[in-house]
């Protein structure tokens, strides 16, 4: 079941659909997640609703981190984040599945529930679990006041403004920001070096204009889309920091137009799905300028030896055989690409979903929160 549309308050102004118009929101609404939140004196994040000092910010020695959909591939993302940034190991899973398998709660572990709406039923009745077994959850949340920010012990709110179109956007993004300042303030309580805090503090504060120059190429991610539209299923592969975000461009795709879409990481393709490639099946690679760049063209190269079409999206483009189609993105610092990386997937699903004419701001069978079991 679902809660009520909120469409009436608002309207897309000027964008054909919320999706787009949300999209093109981002520049803005990570400023607002960043703000007032970067200290540049210690080089690390200022946030004071995690209600932790620094003795207990370091006493943790694992962090789970739990959502459900696209909250929980941007846990993915996070998890990578605390576990580069902090050194803390760190996972996501899926609050639905957590729930459900009598998890063992550890004092030691940090929770953090994800959530947009802060009313998805899974992901609250997980939180309820670990508290009611004295563990700590922290929420990181947009909808101020919603039922998951107030059952947390404390937590960070995204200020990323209402989101109408049933598929995520700039929530997510602002989620993976959130945990990048997470993971900046966990990891400047450890060993992360000054330095390095000022890496990651100039990094963040270029990503607002970063993602601009992404949306400038719309027209050409639009035509993309469009041609590869005509397929009845994408896979889309990615390595270590590239494989979240290749899952988060698989759910975009099949959320909103319907086209079948799989997610491997690049190293498993050997392993099964390397069967299915062939001229029907397009890749999308996910290919960051980063110590596994050689691995992935590899991979780029056995799919091109089966007649797979493959669209990269990275930082360099590749030699031509390798890749049919290129969407090149601007370079953060390697820990941060992730989130640049999956901005211009959010517009190949939308415009695939154009193309084929789907409900694109509220597709067949989705709610935009899911607030029963
Ligand atoms: C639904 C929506 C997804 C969303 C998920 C979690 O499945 O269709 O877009 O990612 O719920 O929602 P939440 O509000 O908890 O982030």
């Amino acid at each position: 079941s679902t809660v009520d549309w909120e469409e009436a308050s608002y309207d897309t102004a000027g964008h054909a659909h919320f999706l787009v118009k949300e999209i093109h929101e981002q520049p803005t609404s990570v400023e607002r997640t960043l703000s007032g939140r970067i200290d540049q004196r210690f080089s690390t994040a200022h946030l004071g609703g995690l209600n932790m000092d620094a003795r207990e910010a370091r006493a943790f020695r694992r962090v789970k981190i739990l959502g459900c959909g696209s909250a929980y591939y941007s846990g993915e993302l996070g998890a990578q984040l605390i576990e580069e940034l902090a050194r803390i190991p760190a996972h996501a899973e899926p609050a639905s599945e957590f729930r459900y398998r009598n998890p063992v709660i550890e004092a030691d572990t940090l929770y953090i529930a994800v959530s947009q709406s802060g009313e998805t039923y899974d992901t609250l009745a997980a939180v309820q679990e670990i508290k009611r077994k004295g563990g700590k959850v922290l929420g990181v949340v947009n909808t101020v006041g919603s039922a998951i920010a107030r059952e947390c012990d404390g937590g960070m709110y995204l200020h990323a403004g209402p989101e109408i179109s049933v598929a995520s956007t700039k929530a997510f993004t602002s989620t993976a920001i959130a945990f990048a300042l997470i993971a900046l303030h966990l990891g400047r309580v450890h060993d992360l070096s000054p330095a390095d805090g000022r890496r990651i503090c100039a990094g963040l504060k270029a990503i607002p204009d970063q993602i601009r120059q992404i949306l400038e190429q719309e027209k050409v991610i639009a035509d993309l889309a469009a041609k590869y539209s005509g397929h009845e299923g994408m896979m889309f592969i990615g390595r270590v920091r590239g494989y979240p975000v290749a899952r988060e461009g698989a759910q975009k795709l099949k959320e909103v137009s319907y086209v079948h879409a799989e997610a491997y990481p690049a190293s498993e393709l050997k392993h099964g799905p390397l069967a299915l490639i062939g001229p029907d099946l397009p890749t999308v690679a996910i290919v960051p300028d980063d110590e596994l760049r050689d691995k992935n063209l590899t991979a780029m190269g056995e799919i091109r030896a089966r007649s797979g079409p493959v669209l990269m999206v990275g930082h360099t483009a590749p030699d031509p055989k390798l890749a049919e189609d290129c969407i090149l993105v601007p370079k953060n610092e390697p820990e941060l690409d992730p989130i640049l990386l999956g901005i211009p997937l959010q517009l190949f699903a939308y415009y695939a979903a154009v193309a084929l004419e789907r409900d694109v701001d509220k597709p067949r069978n989705l709610a935009k929160s899911v607030t029963v079991e």
